[in-house]
């Protein structure tokens, strides 16, 4: 039988999905996300590149039917993302050619961030304010070689767009969203936010993105960083739940990626790593305050795009049945 997430998780916290805007008016899409899930977030609709594409132009129409239907359906949301180099509209970075200074960058980021936070204020109750910035552990520095932010304004750029969405809307939750496959790269974002912490920077969270491979992650690291980044005074949230259906061998994709097979893991092995992920955030109730799946949204683009019709395998089903191979 399908799991009603919503029934089964009322008392722990909120099960959320990744949505784009096709999904949220498509009414077979709608309803089955209203029933299932607590709380939506847009997967592309509210990055920068997508939603202020130039620096007059905003383009609210996609994440406004996300909100929208959220309010109406009595979902939370949680706003993905307000920076992220790796999404910014090169605007941001350029001034007639050149890099901009760092005063100008701030009051691009400034506008940008108290735009959005204002028009969906009380409506998004937690942002993905930063994304991604702490480098890979391939590369020895701790923030990505090519995040122009910080070549532009170096690390308080970090603590002015948390200090900028505190002030534009406070009763938001202010999270940084990142994710690891090892204790490496945890261990850097470990040192980054208590780094941040200890300087005040207003942190509310930490998204775990949780993009775990066929092979699983193992139940010891997840509850470990749960823990650590618990005794940093940090609520936890798993934001982008979803399990690679490609074994490491074929180059593992997340099932988040295009493929030409789409192939549901024979031995159910994906519910068995989702069951474990759910079963060390219930065991955290309190410290977890969310969990998101992401890979409903693109589970759907690809089989809308391949199959042209709307398909949700419902990924929390126990009875998960291995599907036959569905070729391009
Ligand atoms: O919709 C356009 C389409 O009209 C156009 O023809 C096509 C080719 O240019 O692009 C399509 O947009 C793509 C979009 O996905 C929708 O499929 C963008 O190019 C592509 O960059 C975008 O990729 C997204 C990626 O973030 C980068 O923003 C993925 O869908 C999304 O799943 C992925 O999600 C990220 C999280 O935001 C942060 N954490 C990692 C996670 C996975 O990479």
């Amino acid at each position: 039988t399908t799991v009603q997430l919503k029934r089964a998780y009322r008392n722990y916290f909120p099960i959320g999905t990744a949505v784009d805007s096709k999904m949220v008016t498509d009414p077979r899409t709608a309803s089955f996300i209203a029933k299932q899930y607590s709380s939506v977030t847009p997967v592309n609709d509210m990055k920068p590149v997508n939603i202020h594409p130039s620096e007059n132009v905003y383009k609210w129409a996609p994440a406004d039917k996300i909100v929208n239907f959220a309010v109406q359906n009595g979902l939370k949301v949680r706003g993905h993302c307000l920076v992220w180099f790796y999404r910014m509209p090169h605007w941001f970075f350029w001034d007639n050619g050149q890099l901009a200074s760092k005063e100008l960058l701030y009051s691009r980021l400034d506008s940008h961030i108290n735009t959005v936070m204002s028009r969906y204020k009380g409506k998004v109750y937690a942002y993905d304010v930063l994304n991604e910035t702490v480098a890979k552990t391939t590369e020895t520095t701790q923030y990505s070689r090519i995040d122009t932010l910080y070549k532009i304004a170096g690390e308080d750029y970090i603590e002015h767009v948390f200090r900028t969405a505190r002030k534009a809307d406070p009763s938001a939750k202010l999270f940084y969203n990142d994710t690891f496959y090892d204790e490496a790269k945890r261990d850097k974002i470990y040192a980054f936010l208590k780094e941040m912490k200890a300087k005040g920077v207003p942190i509310d969270g930490v998204g775990i993105q949780c993009h775990i491979g066929i092979d699983g992650m193992s139940e010891e690291l997840l509850s470990n960083s749960i823990d650590m980044f618990a005794k940093l005074g940090l609520e936890v949230q798993i934001t982008e739940l979803d399990v690679s259906i490609f074994n490491r061998e074929a180059k593992a994709k997340t099932v988040a990626n295009d493929s030409d097979d789409y192939t549901i893991d024979k031995e159910g092995k994906q519910s068995d790593i989702f069951n474990m992920v759910f079963k060390v955030c219930r065991q955290r109730k309190g410290v977890v305050t969310g969990i998101t799946t992401w890979a409903p949204a693109d589970i759907n683009n690809y089989l809308t795009k391949r199959l042209g019709k709307r398909n949700y395998p419902n990924l929390f089903d126990n009875n998960l049945k291995p599907k036959p191979m569905l070729r391009k």
